[in-house]
């Protein structure tokens, strides 16, 4: 196989691009991997299909990229590889979690726009999702190209965000959505941090808007109930169709999506249908550049 053999074909116009033509049970040569990463960057998210991979073969194609984050909760990780996000409503052992399991509440906030990790010191970079048993009722997963929507931002908005700071707090996402509390030892793990609300992509150079809606509860300058009600404000200009990509699953596709440049959400499905999804998740390199 050589980078040649790859074929590209865009999803929509502003974000997403489908992969055919490698076979990731094996190491990239590393002309193919830049390859992906060329084709990545330019469209922000990539769809692998008919990957019947392991999870250690996931786990070897996200680190050719960077490094990876173990999640900071236990009972999200897997039990047998901890670089495993388990996105799923079925537990390690095989066994239907239902609405009310702290782990189905806490999945279920990803129905809202969100970054992966933006809540970190250095967020993460990117992230890849395999669908293991995919949903048929639902469970499609949103990609907005964040780069365009700044773009297009009305001139009101845009000066508004323009030099400006959000807050990102993990434990946000548990008191807007009522969940149990965290323990002071997550708290502490994970305190809320500050990052701009423009900022410049380290590999690209280009500038995106970068809000994540679930982590986001103070805006510099901004009262709390007008800062939650501003990112819902750049939130919805964000979610129109023409800057959004819905992804419907198939067993075994894969996703890798560029967490400096994007937002996503999960769309809901039937709670009595198993969902598995493993994610693993790329670190980021550099604390987020303002732009
Ligand atoms: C994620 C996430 C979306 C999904 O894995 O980060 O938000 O489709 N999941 O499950
Ligand atoms: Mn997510």
């Amino acid at each position: 196989m050589n980078a040649m053999d790859i074929e590209i074909r865009k999803l929509h116009p502003a974000i997403g691009a489908e992969v055919r033509g490698l076979d990731l049970t094996r190491p990239l040569p590393e002309a193919t991997r830049q390859a992906v990463h060329q084709a990545w960057m330019d469209n922000l998210i990539l769809v692998f299909p008919d990957q019947d991979i392991t999870d250690e073969q996931q786990i070897a194609f996200s680190r050719g990229f960077g490094d990876l984050e173990v999640h900071h909760q236990k009972i999200i990780r897997s039990t047998r590889a901890p670089e495993i996000f388990r996105v799923a409503n079925v537990d390690d052992d095989g066994k239907m979690m239902r609405p009310g399991n702290p782990v189905v509440e806490q999945l279920a906030q990803a129905r809202r726009w969100h970054t992966d990790s933006s809540f970190r010191e250095v967020p993460s970079m990117g992230s890849v999702l395999r669908g293991v048993e995919v949903s048929r009722t639902g469970g499609q997963t949103c990609f907005i190209n964040m780069y365009a929507v700044l773009d297009a931002l009305p001139p009101a908005l845009r000066n508004q965000v323009e030099g400006r700071r959000a807050r990102h707090d993990f434990g946000y996402l548990h008191a807007f959505a009522k969940l149990k509390p965290l323990s002071a030892e997550e708290r502490a793990a994970m305190p809320p941090v500050w990052q701009p609300m423009v900022r410049r992509h380290p590999v690209t150079g280009r500038k995106s808007l970068y809000i994540s809606p679930i982590y986001n509860d103070q805006v510099e300058g901004m009262s709390e109930s007008d800062a939650t009600a501003f990112i819902e404000e750049l939130a919805t200009f964000a979610e129109q169709d023409r800057f959004v990509y819905r992804h419907r699953w198939e067993t075994n596709d894969m996703v890798i999506w560029d967490n400096r440049c994007t937002m996503h959400l999960v769309t809901p499905h039937d709670p009595e249908e198993r969902r598995i999804m493993h994610r693993t998740t790329i670190a980021g390199e550099e604390a987020v550049v303002a732009a």
